[in-house]
């Protein structure tokens, strides 16, 4: 396990908070917030996924960085014996997955407020169904590379706490970030990149919602890539 304290000590990169939330928005947060936030305790024990939800579900899916929260409040929806995680450290982005929650009443949600990789390290081995990177920061300068979310380090988290047999979705609309993503991912022997034919990683699957960035990101005319890798059977 990597050190968490260290880990703590460094910086999330980019914003934390963007403008004031509105009274009502600050107020559903601070009634929906201390019902669905995972908190770790200072040791770092490893918590399984269901020890954060007080229903019996099929399974837990794991979403890094969901923004305002569309595209996991969409699979939320569709999944109801899904539970689904969030990580997002910005507080706004927090308030839009809160306001959803709110307003389909989504019982199988958990929101992780702080940096993601705190809560990874936090699970046990082979406990997450389906894991979700949508649009992460690209962080194109080369001196920033080390803070991307897709790296050597982290993919090796991922390959121990996802299944046997889970699927890790990555979209991005950065082709070197795109580049970079398959290298990485392909370097780690544990994960199988799936695609069906020459270009399916250019059209997202039915039923991958599409989150806001994407959104965005297509009205300005960019093309997004859409990435989809096994994690590989275990011998044992
Ligand atoms: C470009 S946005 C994409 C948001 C969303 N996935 C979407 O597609 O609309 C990247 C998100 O990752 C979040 N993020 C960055 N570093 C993170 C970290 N260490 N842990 C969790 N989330 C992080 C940011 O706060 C931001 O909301």
């Amino acid at each position: 396990m990597r050190d968490l304290e260290k880990i703590r000590g460094s910086r999330v990169y980019g914003r934390r908070q963007g403008p004031a939330l509105t009274k009502a928005r600050q107020a559903r947060l601070d009634e929906w917030l201390p019902k669905i936030e995972i908190t770790l305790s200072a040791q770092g024990p490893s918590a399984a996924p269901e020890s954060h939800f007080d229903l019996s579900l099929k399974d837990h899916w794991l979403e890094i960085g969901f923004g305002k929260g569309e595209h996991l409040a969409a699979q939320a929806k569709t999944h109801p014996d899904i539970g689904m995680i969030g990580c997002e450290p910005f507080l706004n982005g927090v308030s839009g997955l809160v306001d959803l929650v709110d307003q389909e009443n989504l019982a199988n949600v958990r929101i992780f407020t702080d940096d993601a990789r705190l809560l990874m390290d936090s699970l046990p081995d082979r406990s997450i169904g389906r894991g979700f990177i949508l649009f992460p920061d690209p962080w194109p300068k080369a001196r920033h590379h080390k803070r991307r979310m897709v790296s050597a380090g982290n993919i090796v988290v991922l390959s121990r706490i996802l299944k046997d047999g889970a699927e890790l979705r990555i979209g991005t609309d950065h082709m070197e970030y795109c580049r970079w993503i398959m290298a990485h991912m392909l370097e780690n022997p544990d994960f199988i990149w799936i695609s069906d034919s020459p270009d399916d990683w250019r059209r997202r699957p039915d039923d991958w919602p599409a989150s806001r960035y994407e959104i965005k990101s297509l009205a300005q005319g960019r093309k997004s890539s859409y990435l989809r890798f096994i994690r590989r059977p275990r011998s044992t």
